[in-house]
């Protein structure tokens, strides 16, 4: 019936924004392939975080998450490994976070810094909505519905963690508490046997009166690899550990994205509205094209004058792309003014195109065939489903409304 607390849930998600680049490849999608392998991964695509803003336009958000899933599929994120589904079609998302809508202070919403930082960059947009303000809510929920451990996100979305991790205490201190709790605590403890019993009660004892990290770790291992209690014990036993109530709804970590190095093609951040990606289904007279025009040192007007390449951005594609041998000789053939530009680019773009081959194949593959990528999503619609339903009969149990 319920759904154990799992540490080694990973989830994260991505507004439906079309076709991808390498900027996002670099940044979020080779983290993803990599953490598929390591961890129980739900991705999904946030269509109803996409509607905060276009909710104008609901239209341009059907063929975005589709062009989305594809080159998630393109990358390498395997349906096989991680479980890949779209929001709007796990309506409990709806239902859970309306319930914490019910206990969330207005206030910690409002002083989320990305509300007014949006509502300020997209002054075009309306963003003075109820969907818009609760947009961390509505990802709060998406969080807590699969109890996971840890979120990947970048450094602009720690906030949004953050208040995850104070609604998830606020709620399991509201309705973690069963009567009972501790005898039914004391019972479960009986249940490990007395030898194991004393081990997770001097570790708590370590935990709760000095602290140990390492205690706690130790206790919660003991607990979840527990046999023969019951998961509802399991819970209060971890919730009796950090000294709450019931842990329902664990408190998740961010698992920080580490600041991608892909530069655009003119140096700042690659992004879509700056027009300086290479998208990953990118052709390969495109690719060449568009490593050709890029600008260079300024200062290196002739083959002649040398150049420094911490003043250019090819030099930021190399510390991408190239290995140790290949940036020593760019640096002295740029600075002595050995080499030309177009000679320094070349690696660059072998690089860039032996990487895009085999993505563009799988993009192309996919988009030859809708119906395969609508029925990867639709089963990993269902498994998160399956997933999210166990969860919210555990919250509406915990809040009594469960008498349906
Ligand atoms: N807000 C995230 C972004 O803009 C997308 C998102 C929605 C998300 N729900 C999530 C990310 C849950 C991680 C977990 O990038
Ligand atoms: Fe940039 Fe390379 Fe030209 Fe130097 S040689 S300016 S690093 S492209």
């Amino acid at each position: 019936m319920s759904s154990v607390v799992s540490s080694q849930r990973v989830l994260s998600g991505m507004r439906p924004t079309g076709r991808l680049h390498l900027g996002h490849y670099h940044g979020v999608l080779k983290n993803w392939v990599r953490l598929q392998h390591e961890y129980e991964c739900f991705f999904f695509v946030a269509d109803w975080h996409a509607l905060t803003t276009e909710y104008e336009h609901p239209q341009s958000i059907e063929q975005a998450v589709w062009e989305m899933v594809i080159d998630w599929l393109a990358a390498g994120v395997n349906p096989g490994a991680a479980t890949l589904f779209v929001q709007s079609r796990v309506p409990e998302h709806a239902e859970l976070h309306l319930l914490l809508s019910m206990m969330t202070p207005l206030g910690w919403l409002e002083r989320v810094p990305t509300y007014k930082d949006q509502q300020e960059k997209l002054k075009e947009k309306d963003l003075a909505t109820y969907g818009f303000l609760g947009y961390p809510l509505l990802q709060s929920a998406d969080i807590l519905m699969y109890r996971a451990g840890q979120v990947p996100v970048g450094a602009d979305q720690v906030a949004h963690i953050e208040i995850t991790r104070e609604v998830a205490r606020r709620f399991n201190h509201l309705y973690g508490r069963e009567p009972g709790f501790e005898e039914a605590v004391a019972a479960a403890i009986r249940k490990m046997g007395k030898k194991q019993a004393r081990v997770y009660q001097d570790h708590r004892r370590k935990y709760q009166e000095q602290g140990d990290e390492q205690a706690l770790e130790t206790a919660r291992a003991l607990v979840l690899g527990q046999q023969n209690i019951t998961l509802g014990d399991r819970e209060r036993l971890l919730g009796d550990l950090e000294g709450g109530g019931k842990v329902i709804l664990p408190e998740p970590q961010a698992l920080l994205t580490p600041a991608s190095k892909m530069p655009g093609l003119d140096g700042h951040k690659m992004s879509k509205s700056y027009g300086n990606f290479i998208s990953l289904r990118e052709e390969p007279d495109s690719v060449d094209e568009k490593i050709r025009r890029m600008p260079t040192d300024p200062a290196r007007v002739r083959r002649t004058d040398p150049g420094n390449p911490e003043h250019c951005p090819v030099w930021q594609l190399h510390q991408v792309y190239s290995d140790d041998q290949t940036r020593q000789w760019v640096w002295e053939g740029c600075t002595t003014a050995g080499i030309g530009c177009l000679d320094c680019k070349k690696p660059v773009i072998d690089a860039v195109q032996a990487e895009l081959e085999p993505i563009r194949r799988r993009a192309e593959e996919h988009a030859r065939d809708p119906d395969l990528v609508r029925s990867i999503v639709a089963d990993g619609c269902e498994e998160a489903r399956e997933a999210a339903r166990a969860t919210l009969e555990e919250v509406r149990t915990a809040m009594g409304l469960n008498y349906r």
